[in-house]
């Protein structure tokens, strides 16, 4: 981030020039500037209070050394708080200067852009082929897409690789119901991943009934791994046919992959991993399976990490590492984050262990690894979401149904409406609602999935923030007069609301870098929503459209900043705003 703009480590420049100059301060002091509660100022200092502590000294005399000793800025008050606080009240002129460059996107991507840019890769979404994608996986794609062009947002070189499921056990059995069936693959109607689902649990019924079938099945395993051509054929159809129906949803959502390598990318790297890991003792021989135990850990002491089956067959484990070595050796990944199901967090644990002692063996650095995990969609009886027939809810039905709803809306709110226009506005705001409720919660809570609730005007909703840009666009339509020679005029902030809404502005990049160090987007939603309700009571207090010019400058530079600031807030979280609604 560049540091101009990140008042907190002004701040503490500030704090630590002025504190080596003073005696009974060591250099270990450490000032931690935090955003304050509006009454104290906009942010406070903590930190003198432990450094007292450990030198000796009285807090508060040393919080007024230290205060005293700043030297005189234009740019913030100072006061004392409590046992050693020190508040900062910006000053006025200080806001208006840290707004008024911030014209356009470009100029706010470069005043978070990192100093040191890495290669991040990004596995997200990643469903199973021959599957249709359920509720499940939605938290995955849209957690990831959004974690992907925050990164990128910030400067980082993204990859977005779909790990999708497209190799295992299960497409024997496939196999088996497709050919006992007699099934073409080109002619599955309408729907032909639930064909292909429900071919599936066929199979396995009939491999469960009957001894001859499950060998059969086990045949065409064997089959399809030592790359019989007609099962590979097979096989690559099903995988073509599941892209087909998952696209349909991507594009739905506005997501798109580098790459969908997928499991099945890696069957022929698996056995230089378990060379690898034998080779430098890792893993173990355990009744004819390869296991890695890690004693230094209380579960994974005894709780095994398999990486070959007994059959010899590789896995899940084994696929992801075979998967990290690549994309740390062809896209030289500083940093691979994973998104799934909270459900796999001793899987990535396991893993995480296991890859750093072998890229250690091998003297390779290891990628910074994330496990991006989420909890679980209820539905409003809290149990995990659920058709009336007690079926998984598939994603593509209920993102019809956020656009169906959202189409009711517009049409109410404008009548007459071409329909086209209409139905553009609804797709909008229907996956932009779904999308929204699903990132404004901690993602590793529960929540609870109401449609009256993520479409509602009001809250910390998509429409509601969405309406609040499109009420900020109105402004400018009926403005007479070039908005940027009147901003060119704006006076400081003075009025209490003018100055609580530019201090929500000078948060942005705070909000933007606690969302990166912790990987949780609601972060940002909070604090965009809280934009928005800081927007709405200055609109609602100080008149836009006044006679004098340095006022209204001020004021529509507030309206243009807190726009951009939104939208751009939005898009990170891959949601698109309107004009109007
Ligand atoms: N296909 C898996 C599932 O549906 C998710 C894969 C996540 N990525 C990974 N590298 N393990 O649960």
């Amino acid at each position: 981030m560049n540091s101009d703009f990140d008042c907190t480590r002004v701040l503490e420049k500030a704090l630590l020039e002025t504190s080596a100059t003073l005696d009974g301060f060591g250099d270990d002091f450490a000032p931690q500037i935090r955003t304050a509660d509006e009454k104290f100022g906009d942010f406070q200092a903590n930190g003198v209070l432990p450094h007292a502590k450990k030198h000796r000294g009285n807090p508060r005399e040393m919080a007024t050394q230290l205060v005293d000793a700043l030297p005189s800025s234009q740019h913030w008050e100072t006061s004392i708080a409590g046992p050693g606080f020190i508040n900062f009240r910006l000053s006025s002129d200080y806001l208006l200067g840290w707004i008024a460059p911030f014209e356009d996107r470009e100029k706010l991507a470069r005043a978070v852009a990192s100093e040191n840019p890495f290669k991040a890769v990004l596995d997200y979404s990643s469903p199973n082929t021959a599957k249709q994608m359920h509720v499940g996986h939605i938290r995955s794609t849209i957690i990831g897409e959004s974690l992907a062009r925050l990164l990128a947002f910030c400067g980082h070189e993204v990859t977005r690789d779909n790990h999708l499921g497209d190799w295992g056990t299960q497409f024997g059995i496939l196999l088996y119901a497709i050919k006992r069936q007699g099934s073409s693959l080109d002619d599955l109607g309408d729907d032909p991943v639930a064909e292909l689902e429900d071919l599936y649990r066929k199979g396995n019924a009939w491999t469960k009934e009957d001894e001859g079938a499950l060998a059969e099945a086990r045949g065409e395993l064997v089959g399809l791994q030592g790359g019989d051509p007609e099962s590979m054929a097979l096989w690559e159809r099903i995988r073509e046919i599941s892209m087909e129906s998952f696209q349909a949803i991507y594009d739905l959502l506005g997501v798109r992959f580098d790459h969908a390598h997928g499991e099945s990318f890696y069957r022929d790297r698996v056995d230089q991993v378990y060379d690898s890991l034998l080779r430098h003792g890792i893993c173990e021989e355990n009744e004819g399976a390869l296991v890695v135990f890690h004693p230094e850990h209380k579960r994974f002491a005894k709780q095994p990490f398999l990486v070959r089956k007994k059959d010899g067959a590789s896995n899940y484990a084994t696929t992801d590492l075979a998967t990290l070595w690549f994309r740390s050796e062809e896209w030289a990944a500083d940093q691979v984050v994973y998104v799934t199901d909270g459900r796999q967090r001793d899987h990535f644990e396991q893993l995480f262990l296991t890859a750093g002692k072998w890229f250690a063996a091998e003297d390779k650095t290891l990628p910074e690894l994330s496990h991006v995990w989420f909890g679980t969609i209820l539905g409003e009886d809290n149990k995990a979401i659920k058709t009336r027939d007690g079926q998984p809810v598939k994603l593509a039905d209920l993102l019809a149904e956020a656009v169906r709803r959202a189409l009711v809306m517009v049409e109410e709110k404008n009548p007459g409406l071409e329909p086209a226009e209409a139905q553009r506005r609804a797709r909008i705001i229907g996956i932009g609602a779904v999308k929204y409720a699903d990132l404004s919660q901690d993602r590793t809570l529960d929540y609870v999935f109401s449609w009256d609730k993520l479409l509602a005007m009001q809250g910390n909703t998509a429409p509601y923030l969405q309406y609040a840009v499109a009420r900020i666009s109105s402004i400018f339509r009926k403005l007479e007069g070039d908005p940027s020679s009147l901003m060119e005029q704006a006076r400081p902030p003075e009025t209490e609301h003018e100055r609580s809404l530019a201090r929500k502005l000078i948060f942005f990049p705070l909000a933007i870098e606690q969302t990166l160090r912790e990987l949780k987007p609601h972060f940002l939603c909070t604090y965009l929503y809280e934009l928005a309700t800081g927007f709405s009571s200055f609109y609602n207090h100080d008149k836009v459209m006044v006679d004098d010019s340095r006022e209204q400058g001020l004021r529509l530079m507030l309206c243009a900043r807190t726009k951009l600031f939104l939208e751009t807030g939005l898009e990170i979280l891959g949601i698109e705003t309107l004009e109007e609604m």
